[in-house]
């Protein structure tokens, strides 16, 4: 049988996929496109480098897009995946997309419709699910033994600042720097989700003011966002994320009415049970889980992107075990709109706001034309800035220092 095209949209990220595929049984890396020339070469290099010498590079995603490929996966700018993936699917191509879905609801409604009326496979690149820890916490909340769920932490707890210089090259406008605080709520929301299947309903969301650390590499935001989220089920999930000084990289807690598990951020699982009517008398242990897939524990972010690519193929192949594992575009959506409208309850005092669940076809008209967020291309008209507590004008030098760094290789 003839193996799956894919190609690979954005050199950076979009690497972890690419080394994958090189070595996939069922699927070729067929085309690449980064209109940043060095990360191209550097793709090709690695490819010779395994033999492979038929991969097309490609500059610029109109060339790119008329390549003959089944597949795309989009490692592009974190606030341009609906927009460059709505082509790809109108144009016949099943896709995945880095993390995040979309930049505002209007995308998030014709994202979906546009998967629906393609009829192909849209997945979502959330690794974070999939670690050995996480994937043990769903399998036990789904057998029941922690009951029903009550309380939730998600947190993504990555200081980025001293790579700053090296993910956002002293842009101004890099999404990195026009982003909301709550825009990248993804890895904290994302595995709670996944592990629940619980829907988000409601979100309130609160930010820090921006850091004098951060401004100082070019991000006028808050530095700290936070989302409280009601689920469908009356559980409350509190999502926090990024630029934090912390002892720990992330955590992340399930507590039922039965008992609760929590990833120890050691590779270790800790579990608390308890039987019905034996309040506080439960019994608790600590172990390691086995991975999803014995061997690829060692695969990036705790081991969990290994499996993004491998479902997305799988789910194209129409292994149903993939099928059910991979996230969908609905799933996708839900992951990622507490932080596009929790940056709206920020603007509004922290307003709460209701959540549409958009499966239903009849919740989508309220969104279809509401482009509000804080990247002026995708806003229009509904642009606003990402600080809305304190106006905050970073001057050039900044930039250029921080473009400094990143072409000398020095820390932010
Ligand atoms: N899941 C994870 O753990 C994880 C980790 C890192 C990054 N990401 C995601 O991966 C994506 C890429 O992030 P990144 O760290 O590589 O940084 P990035 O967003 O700066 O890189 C995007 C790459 O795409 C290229 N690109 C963008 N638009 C293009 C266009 N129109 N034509 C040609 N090339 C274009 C850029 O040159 C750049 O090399 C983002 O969505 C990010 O959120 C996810």
């Amino acid at each position: 049988m003839a193996k799956l095209k894919i190609g690979v949209f954005g050199a950076g990220r979009g690497m972890s996929a690419v080394h994958q595929i090189f070595d996939h049984p069922e699927a070729e890396l067929v085309a690449v496109c980064d209109k940043y020339k060095p990360l191209l070469d550097n793709c090709r290099k690695q490819a010779e480098a395994h033999g492979l010498y038929n991969i097309k590079y490609y500059e610029r995603f109109d060339d790119f897009f008329e390549h003959d490929m089944d597949a795309v996966i989009c490692a592009n700018y974190a606030h341009e995946h609906a927009k460059f993936g709505i082509r790809l699917l109108r144009s016949g191509r099943h896709i995945m997309t880095e993390c995040l879905t979309m930049a505002n609801m209007a995308e998030a409604v014709e994202l979906i419709e546009a998967v629906e009326e393609s009829g192909k496979v849209y997945s979502y690149a959330e690794n974070y699910c999939y670690t050995p820890v996480r994937w043990e916490m769903r399998n036990l909340y789904r057998s029941g033994v922690l009951g029903k769920l009550m309380y939730a932490e998600g947190e993504y707890l990555h200081d980025c600042s001293s790579i700053w210089p090296q993910i956002t090259y002293g842009e101004r406008n890099h999404w990195r720097n026009i982003m909301p605080s709550t825009f990248y709520c993804t890895h904290s929301i994302g595995p709670i989700l996944y592990m629940t299947g619980l829907r988000p309903v409601q979100v309130s969301a609160f930010e820090t003011p921006n850091m004098p650390f951060m401004r100082k590499l070019g991000t006028s935001s808050g530095t700290l966002g936070m989302e409280i989220v009601t689920l469908e089920n009356g559980a409350i999930l509190k999502s926090l994320h990024f630029n934090i000084k912390s002892y720990r990289h992330s955590n992340y807690q399930i507590n039922g009415d039965l008992g609760g598990a929590h990833d120890l951020g050691s590779g270790e699982i800790g579990v608390y049970l308890e039987k019905p009517d034996q309040n506080c008398r439960g019994e608790r242990k600590v172990y390691k889980p086995d991975p999803i897939i014995a061997g690829t524990e060692n695969s990036g972010h705790g081991g969990g992107d290994y499996f993004t690519t491998h479902y997305f193929i799988g789910s194209i192949l129409g292994d149903e075990v993939a099928k059910e594992r991979t996230i969908d575009v609905y799933q996708a959506v839900d992951m990622c709109m507490p932080g596009t409208l929790g940056y709206r309850s920020i603007v509004n005092g922290n307003q709460p706001i209701k959540l549409p669940n958009l499966r239903n076809k009849e919740e989508r008209d309220a969104w279809r034309h509401d482009t509000f967020c804080t990247f002026p291309e995708s806003a229009g008209d509904m642009y606003v800035s990402n600080n809305v507590q304190e106006k905050i004008d970073i001057p050039d030098e900044v930039f250029d220092e921080v473009r400094r760094r990143w072409t000398v290789g020095e820390p932010g």
